[in-house]
């Protein structure tokens, strides 16, 4: 087991690819805490994980909410006793909307979730892991944070920013021994892309397999990201086989990355 004994909160645990996460991360011996606003979701996941004999707890908390995410950081202390890994995944995709027509409480909304966020559930766990000097903090990003997207600014922007955090803190961190990385997905198999996918054939009339045919034609694996393949990348950042890795930001894209060369 690559994780035994260790504490992790994953945000965003609830669904999708926390949930991947989540279940990976308890398979290979650690305590999962999932942390997200809707606590059935929530308790499901903790349910799944003590079915397959893990460990598991469920916090229900804002991570745009400074007062709600040193609440869930210390309850998670005062049940567990430290916290050696953090997977900032919660986020929305947000708007769709050229930046000449957007509004600011979405701009608002999209940079507060999935970019302050991430930095207020940083700072909370690094007083307590700073001391101990040997802990993983990893982000979520998106192939969505690597280049400009038009209509997609204000998640775009967000995801640039946490790869921004990701080396910042890493250049911050490094003399107590907390790594910091990132992963940056393309599409992932759930139901985000495939709500999306869905929506796109019924407004063209094609069926949504033949939208995420399309959507996965420059994809030099041609075809969409399994939650379990970024619960994997997750695994090897938060274990000590990434111990001289930090700053990091590994692109899981199928090939997307890549597609324009
Ligand atoms: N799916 C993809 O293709 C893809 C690609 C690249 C990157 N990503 C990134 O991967 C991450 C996970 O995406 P996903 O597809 O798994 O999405 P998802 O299924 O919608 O999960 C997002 C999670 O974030 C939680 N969340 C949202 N706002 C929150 C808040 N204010 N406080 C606490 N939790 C909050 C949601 O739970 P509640 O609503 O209950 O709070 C949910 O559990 C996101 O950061 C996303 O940008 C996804």
């Amino acid at each position: 087991m690559k994780l035994k004994g260790k504490v992790a909160i994953v945000t965003g645990g609830g669904s999708g690819i926390g949930r991947a996460i989540a279940l990976a991360f308890a398979s290979e011996g650690a305590t999962a805490v999932v942390v997200a606003r809707n606590m059935a979701r929530l308790k499901d996941v903790a349910g799944e994980i003590a079915s397959r004999g893990g460990k598991a707890a469920a916090i229900a908390a804002d991570i745009a909410d400074e007062v709600k995410v040193k609440e869930m950081v210390s309850r998670t202390l005062g049940e567990f006793g430290r916290i050696d890994i953090l997977v900032n995944n919660a986020g929305i995709p947000g708007p769709t909307a050229n930046l000449s027509d957007m509004e600011l409480d979405k701009w608002n909304e999209v940079l507060s979730i999935n970019l302050t966020g991430a930095m207020l559930c940083s700072r909370e766990v690094l007083a307590g892991m700073i001391p101990r000097k040997s802990s993983s903090i990893i982000n979520i990003g998106s192939v969505g944070g690597m280049s400009g997207f038009p209509m997609r600014g204000p998640y775009c922007v967000s995801k640039m920013g946490i790869i921004a955090l990701t080396e910042t803190m890493a250049i911050e961190v490094g003399d107590f021994n907390i790594r910091v990385n990132c992963i940056s997905p393309a599409a992932v198999r759930g139901d985000r892309v495939l709500a999306a996918a869905r929506a796109k054939g019924k407004a063209l009339g094609i069926d949504y397999e033949r939208v995420l045919e399309r959507l996965t034609k420059d994809y030099s694996l041609k075809r969409l990201i399994e939650p379990s393949e970024i619960a994997s990348a997750a695994v090897f950042l938060a274990s000590d086989d990434a111990s001289a890795i930090t700053g990091h930001n590994l692109v899981v894209s199928c090939g997307l990355h890549i597609s324009h060369y």
